[in-house]
This record gives structure tokens, C-alpha cells and sequence, in this order.
């Protein structure tokens, strides 16, 4: 992995699940996952193995069909969480668990009822049990966001010397500034003992909006690993949208941060999680929303079609989308008429699509959004539908 590469690590199926009405069967998340594994994702996290017998099998079943993704089981750092992940993670080609603890003074106070002390204790004895059973262990220490970086440096030294490989930084709340997560990273590398043994990670929840540009702030600041998910699904208001990170890095070479995701396959992967999962994705959703690419404006539909990139900065086939579209509405003008008037077989003069356009308003004043249908219901209702017709 060269240092420039940033290990995508996909958590639709764990973090993303947990979401109420979201739950899937087995044969579901396999699915999901052979398509994860397709698209390039460097870790899956297929689910929490000791929570259900349906989730240990998933994970198991994942095991066995994924070829090229590490296969990651989440567990609490608890002995039994951990065996029982190592189980289902059995067949795995490339098996990780993934432990931790919460370490804000609020999750030690009053989720624990316990001191720092005993927390870094518990922290080690769970990587170093996790690695009696795998090489590669991820450490998480929950609501990192709300911690205070010198005790979650201390805690991270403790987790390198139990071996682990990954160290999660999550803002499980949502509450981080991009500078203050940023920072955190930075301050960790730059006071770990042995980081240079591991990766930091982004795991960041979308609480305040905030998941997708502290993930960014987070490899900018020297995390190697982004944990998101599929449309930005989980907990609450989220995570931090896998579609969203790596388009980001793509735009913005110079930041020479890039992954080994095949970008043109987001948005069938997009649609496959939202059809299995039964959640629709909001229209104005970034990169996979079914307005991202869609142009409703007159100002800009004549921008669009006099050159595409006047206002998209993406091109739609390398996300998957096979074409910008231009929406004909009351707000549309004469060119993104004219444009879609040609597309179903009329050419019009500047004096037939006066016409025409007059005629258009009125019909689009009644209805939200004009089709094919109604344009040509506009032309042959139209007083020159034969003088354009015999042109
Ligand atoms: O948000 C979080 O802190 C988590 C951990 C369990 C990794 O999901
Ligand atoms: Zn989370």
C-alpha cells in the first residue's frame, strides 16, 4: 500500500444495518457484499457475529464469498464477543476483528461506571486476545470525537502494544469541527508512540452534517482508512457516505489521496443497497441521488447544453449515470426545449420554437414536469404542427 492510498473500509452491513426497517437476510448481505467486493472495497464489516445467530451466519456466509476484501467482525471488548467473532470469521481469506471501548470521560462514567485506568486494562487484554486468534486487529476507541487527546493517545499506545494493526478513531456523536477532527489526527500521529506501526482510521457519524468533510479533514491530516457506507446510511443521521469520500478524492488530485474503488459502479451499488434495504434515497443525495445530475433551470440547462461541465463538475458515466438529464419545467427556457424537442424528432426554427415555447408555458404552469408524451402532445396540438412536420 503506497502512502498515498487510502484503504476503504465498508460498513453498510454493520454500522448501515443497525438501522431500524434497514435489516437484511443473510442471502441479502451476501449479495451486498460480493457487490462491495466487486466495486473495490478494501474492508468489509459484515456485522456484529455475537449479537445474532442470523448475524454469525451472514458473517460466515461473507467469509466464504468474498475473494479480495478483508472480511471484519465488530466486537465489544469482551472475551466472548471475540471468540465468537474469530468463529465466524473462520473461513475468512482475510479476517479481521475489530474491538474497542468507549473512552469519552461520559462513556466511562456513566456506560462503564469506571475509571481511565481500568479502561486502558481492558482496551489491551481485548487486542492482545483478539490477536491470540488473527494478525490483523482493529482497535476502536468509541466517542473518540468527545476525548481528550492526551488520555486517547495513551489509550492508542496501549492498543499498538497489544499488536494492533488499525487504530478507529470514531466520532461515534457527530459533534467534531472538521479543524478539531483534523487536529486530532494530527496530534495522534504526531504523539503516539509505535503509530508508525499502524493506521489511523476515520470512522465519523453525521450528526451535524459534519461526516463526509471530517473523514476528508481526518486523511488529510494522515489517516490512512475511511470507514463509511453505501448512500451514508446508519445510526441516527449516518455515516460518512462511501460515494461521497472517494468522489471527493477523485476531483481533487493534487491532495494525492486516491483508492482503488471503480468508481462507474456507485451508483448500481447505490440503488442495489437502497432496493434491498427499502430506504429511498433523498433526490438531492450527493453523487447517487436522482437529482445530481439533473438540470431544471433555464440558466442552466442552456449552460449544460452549450457545454457540460459549465455546471457539473462530475462527469455522470464515471459515477454510473449514463447522462445528465435536463428537466423541462415551467422555470425551463428555449434551448433545453429545443434540445429535447430534437431528441424525440423535431427541429425547430426560432419562429416554431416561439411558438411552440408559448404553448409549452401554459402546458407547464398545469404540470410539474413535462415528458416526451406531453412535447409531442404540445407540437401536434399546435396551429404549425404541419409546417414543422413537412419541413
Ligand atoms: O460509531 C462508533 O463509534 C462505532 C464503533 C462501534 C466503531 O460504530
Ligand atoms: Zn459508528
Amino acid at each position: 500500500m503506497s502512502d498515498s492510498n487510502i484503504q476503504i473500509f465498508d460498513t453498510t452491513l454493520r454500522d448501515g444495518e443497525q438501522v431500524p426497517g434497514c435489516k437484511l437476510n443473510t442471502e441479502q448481505k451476501v449479495i451486498i457484499a460480493k457487490a462491495l467486493d466487486n466495486l473495490g472495497v478494501d474492508i468489509i464489516e459484515a456485522g456484529f457475529p455475537v449479537s445474532s445467530p442470523g448475524d454469525f451466519k451472514s458473517v460466515q456466509e461473507i467469509s466464504k464469498s468474498v475473494t479480495n476484501a478483508t472480511v471484519c467482525g465488530l466486537t465489544r471488548s469482551v472475551k466472548n464477543d471475540i471468540k465468537v467473532a474469530a468463529e465466524a470469521l473462520e473461513y475468512a481469506k482475510k479476517p479481521r476483528i475489530h474491538t474497542g471501548i468507549g473512552t469519552s470521560d461520559s462513556h466511562i462514567k456513566h456506560k462503564f461506571k469506571s475509571n481511565r485506568e481500568d479502561i486502558i486494562q481492558r482496551a489491551y487484554d481485548a487486542v492482545k486476545y483478539a490477536k491470540s486468534f488473527v494478525y490483523d486487529v482493529e482497535f476502536y476507541a468509541e466517542d473518540a470525537g468527545r476525548t481528550d487527546n492526551e488520555y486517547l493517545a495513551r489509550v492508542c499506545e496501549t492498543a499498538i502494544k497489544a499488536g494492533a494493526t488499525v487504530l478507529n478513531i470514531p466520532d461515534t456523536t457527530g459533534y467534531c469541527l472538521p479543524s478539531e477532527y483534523g487536529a486530532k489526527i494530527k496530534y495522534l500521529k504526531e504523539n503516539v508512540k509505535g503509530i508508525e506501526s499502524a493506521i489511523l482510521s476515520c470512522h465519523c457519524h453525521n450528526d451535524l452534517g459534519l461526516a463526509t468533510a471530517n473523514s476528508i479533514e481526518g486523511v488529510i491530516n494522515g489517516a490512512r482508512q475511511i470507514e463509511c457506507t453505501i448512500n451514508g446510511i446508519g445510526e441516527r443521521a449516518g455515516n460518512t457516505a462511501l460515494e461521497e469520500v472517494v468522489m471527493i478524492l477523485k476531483q481533487h488530485p493534487y491532495l494525492n489521496l486516491n483508492t482503488n474503488i471503480e468508481t462507474s459502479q456507485l451508483y448500481g451499488i447505490s440503488q442495489l443497497v437502497s432496493d434491498s434495504m427499502g430506504v429511498y434515497t433523498q433526490p438531492n443525495k450527493a453523487i447517487v441521488g436522482a437529482n445530481a445530475f439533473a438540470h431544471s433551470s433555464g440558466i442552466h440547462q442552456d449552460g449544460v447544453i452549450k457545454h457540460r461541465e459549465t455546471y457539473e463538475i462530475i462527469d455522470p458515466k464515471d459515477v454510473g449515470v449514463t447522462e445528465s438529464a435536463i428537466v423541462l419545467t415551467a422555470r425551463s427556457g428555449r434551448a433545453a426545449l429545443a434540445y429535447r424537442a430534437k431528441h424525440i424528432g423535431y427541429e425547430l426554427t426560432k419562429l416554431q420554437l416561439d411558438v411552440i415555447y408559448s404553448n409549452f408555458l401554459k402546458f407547464a404552469d398545469r404540470k410539474k414536469e413535462i415528458d416526451n408524451n406531453d412535447i409531442h402532445e404540445i407540437i401536434e396540438t399546435s396551429h404549425i404542427y404541419k409546417e414543422i412536420i413537412s419541413a
